[in-house]
């Protein structure tokens, strides 16, 4: 299985801290964002890594992280995402990588104090189609949001004003090759992106979609400032990725 991170977008969210900037090279507590999910992908042996990035900056994390090998990366690949395209479109460009292998997707400036090797073992199990990790949040207006009937999900909303559960879609998908072809029939959404929870609706009306709920903390630092300082908080505290 080959890992992708997406470590682009504006980080509008937290202006002015990222004026200058990728969010994802900030640090957390004592190390940059970025670091994290590497170190989640590495603790569930998936070592072959793209990074997906944007911006004037994009080349810091070249200069950041290298052939990636310090950090227990076999190979570090990196691709470029022009403009704000949305989740989808950025894992689309993750194709000539990925090729007919198996991806787990983690947005890079997701935090978790666990790990993803349980999910990931399952997922590995799974003959085909995709899976997301659900978590439950104090604000699911600010995520993609699961509806449930029973232990099954009919439904992904995206930042519903109305959240029909508190269990956020945390930044961290599992999905096999069929991916790009499911995103290639996707719709703009009215923001002008290609919706990452659009593509996890597709896999559902499939019967090609699984969850599971992600132990441990999880913290998305690009939510607000004060999710960003909760997320340097909780590792300084309880460390992050863990392993036992
Ligand atoms: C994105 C996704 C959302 C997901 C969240 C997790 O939102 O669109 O479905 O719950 O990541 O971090 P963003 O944080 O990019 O607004």
């Amino acid at each position: 299985m080959k890992g992708v991170i997406l470590a682009g977008g504006t980080g509008s969210r937290l202006d002015p801290i990222t004026r200058v900037t990728n969010k994802q090279l900030l640090p957390v507590y004592d190390k940059p964002m970025i670091f994290y999910p590497i170190e989640a992908l590495v603790n569930a042996g998936v070592t072959e890594i793209l990074i997906v990035t944007s911006g004037p900056s994009a080349g810091d994390f070249l200069r950041l992280l290298g052939n990636g090998e310090a950090l227990g990366v076999t190979h570090l690949n990196y691709t470029y995402q022009e403009g704000a395209g949305g989740i989808a479109e950025a894992i689309s460009l993750a194709q000539p990588f990925v090729g007919d292998d198996r991806m787990v997707v983690i947005l890079g400036d997701n935090v978790i104090g666990g790990n993803i090797v349980e999910p990931a073992r399952r997922f590995a199990a799974q003959s085909r189609g995709a899976k997301v990790l659900l978590k439950q949040v104090e604000n699911p207006t600010a995520y993609g949001v699961a509806e449930l009937k029973g232990d099954r999900v009919v439904r992904f909303v995206e930042k519903p004003e109305n959240p029909p559960s508190d269990l956020a879609v945390t930044g961290i998908y599992f999905y096999d090759a069929h991916a790009f072809s499911l995103i290639e029939q996707l719709e703009r959404s009215d923001r002008g992106e290609l919706e990452v929870t659009d593509l996890n609706n597709a896999y559902l009306e499939r019967g090609e979609m699984s969850h599971d709920v992600l132990e441990g903390y999880w913290a998305d630092c690009g939510e607000s400032i004060d999710h960003y300082l909760q997320a340097c908080n909780l590792v300084a505290t309880h460390g992050a990725n863990r392993t036992g």
